[in-house]
């Protein structure tokens, strides 16, 4: 969602600011803006196209400053417009950035329009900006003159979850931010400090990072940092130095970040994976093995990509570990009356670590007296980790792509060894079946390649698939969640209407829709349930339907009229949803590609969903 660079600097700030704001151009975003002190006044670029319109913008009307904020804005409040655009400003003294909701902006709003401020857009950031600005001028207040102060100040009168990052015209050379729910990091540079979303905005530029806490409010000056913690306590934050990955903002050989994610996943699966040689709770942090030992169900919640991957899980941690499991959707449960046990295991996953509902879903579980709680996150320094008392960290590498590839299989992997790990614990997992899911588990990255080698094949299919609006997926067991997964895929960026469903429930409902013009994608690996779901192959065909299987190679479905096969190499056994659903992710970019969708950053979507 929405992305804060923030900068003081001895130089003229507003390529660096760019950069960051291309960089983070991936977490999705409608409009895009940037502000700078110069000469003492405070000028301004705001844009409802993309970062690289705004950089033009910049270059043909000289921005240039040493201090600066900038913004790409994922609308929630008013439309993408460029009057809701940030920075906002605030009497042409304070310019602020902001990430995330104010909920009491409208009470705010009032309050200020009855001591004289105007408001040009409809967003809940102006208040904030008109709030500080009152703060630091009004000859009344206590914190005249002190933009840290302030921007304390104020703080302390909003609800919700937000960062933001501002500076005042009048004092070059510092700016203040504040986080309560929103990423914000602060990094150190020679001779300039920025602040920003995620560490990827500066990388290569700034490599001490110093993560903000929760209520964190802190000042950059050409000096030093200065950061104030939820009770407005000074603090020292331990300033980490964390390596440049500015690589993975390159695509390298590939179209797209997508279609580089979805190839770098045997990397992906081989660091997740390195230096495991036995399966053992505490790969999950230290006291998971009293943690495991003690817990009689497990309860996932999730969004999206990372629910399917608990759905997965699901089928393996009650098939091998024989424990039971619940997976919720975050959204929901968060607002839902449950019977909370406190002996269950609660598994949160998250690629971000951000997500809102995520995030309040852990929090809520945890308020209802859920004590054990673990997460399955891509990122070491996120909020859920941080919240946790056990964890797995997925050593995927920055996803740009919004569309989730890498993340989900790395995922996969960690939640077949808790699922291990809890057999172990449970004395379910003998010495010969750990050995053989650990051979089967370091042989993944090659039997990905394998799968990747499909390409070409896929690629032809997807042609066809342009020119569709609906498709259907099916899949049985624990390839459902794969089937579910490849719709979502195909759904999201090339706006192709898709459904999956369990092959058994065709014909309760969607035998309807199959027609002629139907593509049937079938997930079909040589299993338990292959003849069950080669008879609902024949159902499909039966109604006209045209079936794309993609097929383990030792099953007998064979290409013939109105179905089509593609290969995998081999069967994979329990971890075979992690190679299934490396095709339904070609099949979709490929599809997206073939019609000209925007596929990294597909329409109305954020790669953090960091608000409600
Ligand atoms: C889909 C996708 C989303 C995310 C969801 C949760 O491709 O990426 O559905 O999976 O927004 O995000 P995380 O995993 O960051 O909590």
């Amino acid at each position: 969602m929405c992305g804060i660079v923030g900068a003081v600097s001895t130089r003229n700030i507003v390529p660096v600011l760019i950069e960051g704001l291309r960089r983070l151009e991936y977490r999705g975003y409608d409009s895009c803006g940037v502000a700078v002190v110069r000469d003492d006044a405070v000028e301004r670029a705001r844009t409802v196209s993309r970062v690289a319109d705004l950089e033009a913008q910049t270059q043909a009307s000289g921005l240039s400053g040493f201090t600066g904020v900038a913004h790409t804005r994922w609308a929630t409040h008013g439309k993408p417009d460029t009057v809701n655009a940030h920075p906002h400003l605030s009497g042409e003294t304070i310019a602020l950035v902001h990430n995330g909701i104010i909920e009491n902006y409208e009470p705010l709003r009032e309050e200020l329009r009855a001591v004289g401020y105007g408001f040009e857009s409809q967003t809940d950031t102006e208040v904030v900006a008109h709030l500080i600005h009152q703060a630091y001028t009004y000859p009344s207040s206590a914190t005249r003159g002190d933009l840290f102060a302030s921007v304390r100040a104020v703080t302390k009168r909003l609800h919700g979850a937000y960062a933001i990052a501002v500076f005042a015209k009048d004092q070059p050379g510092r700016v203040v931010g504040a986080r309560a729910g929103s990423p914000l990091v602060v990094a150190l540079g020679e001779n300039e400090a920025f602040l920003a979303s995620d560490a990827l905005a500066v990388a290569g530029t700034a490599n001490r990072i110093i993560y903000l806490e929760e209520g964190d409010v802190v000042e950059l000056t050409l000096d030093g940092v200065t950061i104030h913690d939820v009770d407005d306590h000074p603090v020292e934050r331990e300033a980490r130095v964390v390596e440049a990955h500015a690589a993975s903002v390159e695509l390298g050989p590939y179209r797209h970040f997508m279609q580089k994610e979805i190839f770098e996943q045997p990397r992906a699966l081989g660091d997740t994976l390195e230096g495991i040689e036995s399966i053992s709770p505490e790969l999950f942090g230290s006291g998971a093995a009293e943690v495991f030992a003690g817990i009689d169900s497990v309860l996932i919640l999730a969004c999206g990509t990372s629910y399917y991957s608990g759905c997965t899980a699901k089928y393996w941690l009650e098939s091998i570990a024989r424990i039971p499991t619940q997976v919720e959707v975050a959204s929901e449960y968060r607002y839902r009356e449950t019977v909370p046990n406190p002996r269950a295991l609660v598994v949160v996953i998250s690629q971000s670590g951000e997500t809102a509902d995520t995030m309040a879903a852990l929090r809520h579980a945890r308020a209802l007296g859920h004590v054990h709680t673990l997460a399955v996150c891509n990122v070491a320094t996120s909020a859920m980790v941080r919240e946790t008392e056990l964890r797995f960290l997925t050593r995927a590498g920055t996803e740009i792509g919004v569309a989730s590839t890498k993340a989900f299989t790395t995922q996969l992997a960690a939640l077949y060894m808790l699922t291990l790990a809890l057999a172990k614990v449970r004395g379910l997992l003998t010495e010969d079946a750990e050995a053989k899911a650990l051979t089967n588990l370091r042989h993944l990255p090659a039997a990905l390649h394998g799968v990747l080698a499909l390409e070409p094949q896929i690629i032809a299919w997807s042609e066809d698939f342009a020119r569709r609006e609906n498709a259907l997926f099916l899949g049985r067991g624990l390839h459902y969640p794969i089937a579910l997964e490849g719709a979502l895929k195909l759904k999201e960026i090339s706006y192709i209407h898709a459904e999956a469903y369990p092959a058994g429930e065709l014909k309760h409902g969607p035998l309807a829709l199959v027609t002629e013009a139907m593509p049937v994608v079938t997930v079909a690996p040589n299993d338990a349930l292959l003849e069950k779901l080669k008879s609902n192959i024949q159902e499909v065909r039966a109604r006209g339907g045209r079936l794309y299987v993609f097929a383990d190679s030792d099953t007998q479905i064979q290409s013939s009229d109105g179905i089509q096969v593609i290969r995998l190499p081999e069967h994979y056994g329990d971890l075979s949803p992690i190679l299934h659903v490396v095709p339904l992710q070609l099949l979709a970019y490929h599809t997206a590609c073939a019609r000209g969708t925007d596929v990294d950053k597909p329409r109305n979507l954020a790669k953090s969903v960091t608000v409600e």
